[in-house]
């Protein structure tokens, strides 16, 4: 078995490494080893548009209740609008639908303009053809570094078809394999 290789020089579990100690770019590989999904988050602004971006930073938290989880860059645009939303809806993205999570991680501003979409709680913008609809309300930030935390108390799931989802591993869309 070959040992691993540390991404810091070994320090107490409690002592806070300094952010310059750290490789960033093994620290960005050794993050991308964790398999992901996709989905795309979406709100209403303060303004009344309709905003969304692409993100695999959603977890589960709790069951009962029923909370999940996503963080966004705090250089993101849509910071202060994600954060007044009274709701957001957590749209999961299935493998046929990389072009989505493309267009909503990219410059296009026109993100919804040939998308039909359907409102969900606070009008938060429901994507046909997902996985999983999560409709949250939007009232617990945590602050997390040079990302907000988003913890979403899920008023409504919604299942969809099934289909193979959008993964993300190593910086690139992936796959699933057959079963093993
Ligand atoms: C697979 C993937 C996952 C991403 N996950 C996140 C995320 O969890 N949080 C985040 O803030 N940005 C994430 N991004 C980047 C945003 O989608 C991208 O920066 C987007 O342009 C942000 O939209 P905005 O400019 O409207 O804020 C991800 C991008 C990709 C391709």
């Amino acid at each position: 078995m070959t040992s691993p290789t540390p991404v810091t020089d070994a320090a107490p579990a409690h002592v806070a490494t300094p952010l310059a100690a750290i490789d960033q770019r093994q620290l960005r590989n050794a993050l991308g080893t964790f398999a992901t999904g996709i989905a795309i988050v979406t709100a209403i602004s303060q303004s009344g548009e309709k905003i969304g971006l692409t993100i695999n930073s959603f977890n589960s938290v709790s069951l009962d209740p029923a909370l999940i989880v996503w963080s966004l860059s705090l250089n993101s645009p849509r910071h202060a609008d994600l954060v007044a939303a009274s709701h957001f809806a957590v749209n999961i993205l299935a493998a046929d639908q990389m072009d989505l999570s493309n267009l909503f991680a990219g410059r296009d501003a026109e993100r919804f303009a040939n998308l039909e979409t359907c409102a969900g709680l606070g009008g938060a913008p429901l994507i046909p053809g997902c996985l999983a609809w999560f409709e949250c309300a939007n009232d617990i930030h945590h602050e997390g570094g040079d990302h907000l935390i988003f913890i979403g108390r899920v008023e409504r799931v919604t299942l969809g078809e099934a289909k193979p989802p959008l993964i993300f591993h190593g910086g690139r869309y992936r796959e699933l394999a057959a079963d093993a």
